[in-house]
């Protein structure tokens, strides 16, 4: 479970202030699929990475599994993370020196050694549709295989909440429902899913839709 307490963030730089979060609650229950809308610039990525630890509020505590994230030692924390977090980026990078199937099996060389993490990651990417391209570097790859090479990423060390931004973005409507598919059955197998989209014909795939308006949660349906 995941509780977020009067979260906000506070972005300042330059001489003026952006308040991205302005005292947000929310709880999300394991094995939940949120789908997060709004406009371009009402806060949902900055949401994301709060939820995800990957970023700390100015005010306000995230709790996951009972444990507020912040008073953790950056040790559990990271842990924590690598375990337990899965995030597609909305503007995913891949490293530029490795191939598409080194990029997905990075991630798992910062928890404990598993065991078939290449055939793990080979499977992801031929469930993603882009198997035929494991060892193309990310140069040689669309766009939307890029975001497919990403999702695999986020997935190979087998989390038990997904965040992802805009992760059928770049896509096209048979490749997204194929992503879409994908996320299902994360779901379906209990993991958590929250994810963020611009296109309302998503919605039938979410336990609960929350829209986004300026750094608050204005209207939550499911
Ligand atoms: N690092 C940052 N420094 C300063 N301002 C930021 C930073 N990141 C985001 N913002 C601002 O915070 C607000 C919320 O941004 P955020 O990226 O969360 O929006 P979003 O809902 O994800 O938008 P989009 O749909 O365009 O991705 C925006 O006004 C943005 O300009
Ligand atoms: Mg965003």
């Amino acid at each position: 479970m995941i509780v977020a307490s009067r979260i906000s963030k506070i972005y300042s730089g330059n001489g003026n202030e952006v308040r991205a979060l302005d005292g947000v609650d929310l709880t999300i229950q394991s094995g939940e699929f949120v789908i997060i809308i709004g406009r371009s610039g009402s806060g949902k990525s900055t949401l994301l990475s709060l939820l995800g630890g990957l970023s700390r509020p100015t005010h306000g505590s995230i709790e996951i599994d009972g444990n507020d994230i912040w008073k953790m030692n950056d040790k559990d924390l990271s842990k924590l993370r690598g375990h337990e977090i899965g995030f597609v980026f909305q503007f995913p990078g891949l490293m530029p020196t490795l191939d598409v199937l080194e990029n997905v099996i990075l991630p798992s060389s910062f928890v404990e050694k598993r065991e078939g993490v290449g055939d793990r990651a080979i499977k992801l990417l031929d469930t993603l549709g882009i198997g035929g391209k494991v060892n193309s570097f990310p140069h040689q790859i669309s766009g939307g295989e890029l975001k497919r090479a990403s999702i695999a990423r986020a997935l190979i060390n087998d989390p038990s909440i997904i965040l992802a931004d805009e992760p059928t973005g770049d896509l096209d409507a048979e490749t997204e429902m194929e992503i879409m598919e994908v996320f299902r059955q994360m779901n379906d197998e209990g993991r958590t899913i929250i994810m963020v989209t611009h296109n309302p014909d998503l919605s039938s795939f979410a336990s609960r839709v929350m829209r986004m308006d300026t750094g608050h949660i204005r209207l939550e349906a499911r």
